[in-house]
């Protein structure tokens, strides 16, 4: 287990979902957590739950409010050791069927959001020659998949941005590694999920054939984060980590396990 004691962090897309376990596992290794998001209500009352943490509003695509958000935090705790870049949309839709602004909407909360919290914490993260920074990307940013284009692009986006930061950062004592889930909150689905569930046979059947079937809970994601966020990982950087039941180890076929 990490130990987070006198370690700042702040993640974006916590009011809900794996954002918010991310945000209690984190405050739970001794790390005082900022929680952000555009969820104002539910983003206060998650971190009103949470011992030490906080809440500030904050829309990743917005340059300006991540440089006033960081200030904040520095100017209040003195340091920010750990950013953890959560907070993405989805749009479901073949290409045929998605619009250019969409598309455009995804890469820019999901990749450029990311981009601009690296470019906002690296002062702080050089002045103290050290830091973590976890980017949750996704399995759908390791392998294709139909109807998903402008989500899979940018959540190829992120590894590839997470690459390049470890080399960039390396050196300055900074980390930077991908964690790629296959599972989180249902209600980034919004109004697909319903149209989804008709075809609940197929949906659940892309779960299934994983090495351990099924969904995967938003704590093993979190406990990921934990581990790279902490010293315990300090060999570890511009690695994507699948927490993905072993979704992508390959294909499972149940006549092929009784032979
Ligand atoms: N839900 C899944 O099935 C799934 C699967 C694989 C990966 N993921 C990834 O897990 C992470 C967490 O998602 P989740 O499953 O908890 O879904 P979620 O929808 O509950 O969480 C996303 C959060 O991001 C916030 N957000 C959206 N736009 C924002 C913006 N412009 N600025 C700041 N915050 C914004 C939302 O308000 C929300 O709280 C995401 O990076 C997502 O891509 C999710």
């Amino acid at each position: 287990m990490s130990d987070l004691t006198h370690r700042v962090a702040v993640v974006t897309g916590a009011a809900r979902g794996v954002g918010a376990e991310t945000s209690r596992r984190l405050a739970a290794a001794g790390a005082t957590v900022v929680l952000t998001d555009v969820l104002d209500d539910l983003g206060a009352a998650t971190a009103a739950d949470i011992d030490g943490a906080s809440y500030r509003s904050l829309d990743v695509t917005d340059e300006d409010a991540w440089a006033s958000v960081v200030g904040e935090i520095v100017d209040e705790h003195g340091r920010l050791d750990v950013l953890v870049n959560n907070a993405a949309v989805l749009h479901l839709g073949t290409i045929e069927n998605t619009p250019p602004d969409a598309y455009r909407r995804v890469l820019e909360v999901n990749t450029v959001g990311p981009f601009l919290g690296i470019q906002a914490v690296i002062p702080p993260m050089k002045a103290a020659e050290r830091g973590s920074i976890v980017n949750i990307s996704s399995i759908d940013g390791m392998i294709g998949m139909n109807g998903i284009p402008a989500y899979a692009a940018s959540k190829f986006g992120v590894r590839g941005l997470t690459k390049s930061a470890a080399l960039e950062l390396g050196r300055s004592g900074i980390r930077v590694n991908a964690v790629c889930t296959a599972g989180g909150n249902p209600a980034m689905y919004g109004n697909w999920m319903d149209q989804l569930m008709e075809d609940m046979d197929d949906m659940m059947a892309y779960q299934n054939d994983r090495a351990i079937p099924g969904g995967v809970e938003y704590g093993p994601i979190a406990d990921a984060v934990v581990y790279l966020a902490g010293d315990t990982s300090s060999a570890i950087t511009g690695a994507d980590i699948p927490v993905d039941n072993g979704a992508l180890a390959g294909k499972w076929l149940a006549p092929f396990n009784n032979l």
